[in-house]
C-alpha cells in the first residue's frame, strides 16, 4: 500500500518541499507519495484527526501551525519541545510525534557550503520568531559561545535570550533592537544570520553595513528565494563568504525524510530539485 506524507500548512502555492520529496520518492523507487496539505486555521484540528485515521506516515508543518499543532501531538521530541515548535511529525504506530528538523538542518547546510564550526564563536541573529528559535538552539547545541539577537520588537528577542539561557546557562546571551546591527557587527562576530523573511520575494533589506565586519565573517539568510537576497549580495560585494537559504531547506526535509522512511535520503538530487522548482515558480 502507497504510503503518504506530505506537508501541512497555509497558504501553500507550490510548496517547493512537494518537488523536493517526491524527487526523493522518484530516485529510490520507494512506493510513497507526498501531497501538499493546505489547511484552514479552522480544519486543523479535525485534518489531524483524520491524519490519523488514513494512518498518513508522516507530515511537514510549516506556517503558521510549527507551534499551534503541538497540543495535537501525542508526543513531542525533547530538542523539538525546548525550540518550541515543530516542523515534522512522524505516525508511530498510530501515534503522532512532532520532531523539529529547521536547527540541525540549517547547521548541517551552512557546514557544508561555508565550513563554519560554531564551538566557541560569536553570532549576531537578526530575528527571534520561530526560525530564530530553531537557529539559535542548533548553534548553541553546537557550541557557539555568544549570540547577540537584534530583533524589531526587542521584547520578543529578550523573552528568546531568556528562553535559550535556561538550557545553555553558560552562553553568552544579549538582545538588542535592529538600530544597533552596525555597532553589534564591529564586536567581534564570526557569524550574521538573517532569521527574518526581511528579503523575500525581493521585497526589502536589512538595513546593516558591511563595511566595518572583519574579512572571515560569514553572513547567512535564511531566505531561499531569491536565493541570494539584496543582503547575501552586498556581502558578497564587501568579500564576505555568504549562505544561502536554500541548503537549510533541503537538509530539513532530507531528515524529515529519513525519519518518516528510514532510509538514506538522495540529498544532491533533492537539492536539485529544490533549484529547479525556484527558477520555474519563484
Ligand atoms: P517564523 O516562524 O518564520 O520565524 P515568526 O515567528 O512570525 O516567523 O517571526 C518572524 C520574525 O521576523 C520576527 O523576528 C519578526 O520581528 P517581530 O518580532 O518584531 O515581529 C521578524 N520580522 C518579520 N517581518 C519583519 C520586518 N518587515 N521588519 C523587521 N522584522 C521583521
Amino acid at each position: 500500500m502507497t504510503l503518504v506524507l506530505g506537508i501541512v500548512g497555509h497558504p501553500l502555492d507550490h510548496s517547493v518541499s512537494v518537488p523536493m520529496h517526491m524527487s526523493a520518492i522518484f530516485t529510490l523507487g520507494i512506493d510513497y507519495v507526498y501531497l501538499s496539505f493546505d489547511i484552514l486555521p479552522e480544519n486543523l484540528p479535525h485534518a489531524i484527526g483524520q491524519f490519523k485515521k488514513e494512518n498518513i506516515k508522516g507530515f511537514n508543518v510549516t506556517i503558521p501551525y510549527k507551534e499551534t499543532i503541538m497540543p495535537y501531538l501525542d508526543d513531542i521530541d525533547e530538542r523539538a519541545s525546548r525550540i518550541g515548535a515543530v516542523n515534522t511529525i512522524d505516525n508511530e504506530n498510530g501515534r503522532l510525534k512532532g520532531y523539529n528538523t529547521d536547527g540541525t538542518g540549517y547547521l548541517t547546510s551552512l557546514r557544508e557550503q561555508t565550513g563554519f564550526d560554531p564551538r566557541g564563536k560569536r553570532v549576531l541573529m537578526i530575528g527571534a520568531g520561530g526560525a530564530a528559535h530553531a537557529v539559535a538552539y542548533a548553534l548553541l547545541e553546537a557550541g557557539a559561545r555568544h549570540i547577540t539577537i537584534a530583533n524589531r520588537t526587542r521584547e520578543h528577542a529578550e523573552v528568546l535570550c531568556r528562553h535559550l539561557g535556561v538550557y545553555f546557562p553558560s552562553a553568552s546571551l544579549q538582545s538588542t533592537g535592529m538600530d544597533t546591527l552596525d555597532s553589534e557587527g564591529r564586536t567581534q562576530t564570526d557569524l550574521v544570520v538573517n532569521t527574518t523573511s526581511i528579503g523575500m520575494k525581493g521585497a526589502g533589506d536589512i538595513a546593516m553595513d558591511f563595511t566595518g565586519l572583519d574579512r572571515h565573517t560569514v553572513v547567512s539568510d535564511i531566505v531561499y528565494n531569491p536565493l541570494e537576497t539584496q543582503f547575501l549580495k552586498r556581502a558578497l560585494r564587501a568579500g564576505l563568504a555568504i549562505h544561502d537559504g536554500a541548503g537549510m531547506l533541503v537538509h530539513q526535509g532530507a531528515e524529515s525524510f529519513r525519519l518518516w522512511t528510514g532510509i538514506r535520503p538522495p540529498v544532491d538530487v533533492m537539492r536539485q530539485a529544490v533549484l529547479r522548482a525556484l527558477q520555474e515558480h519563484h
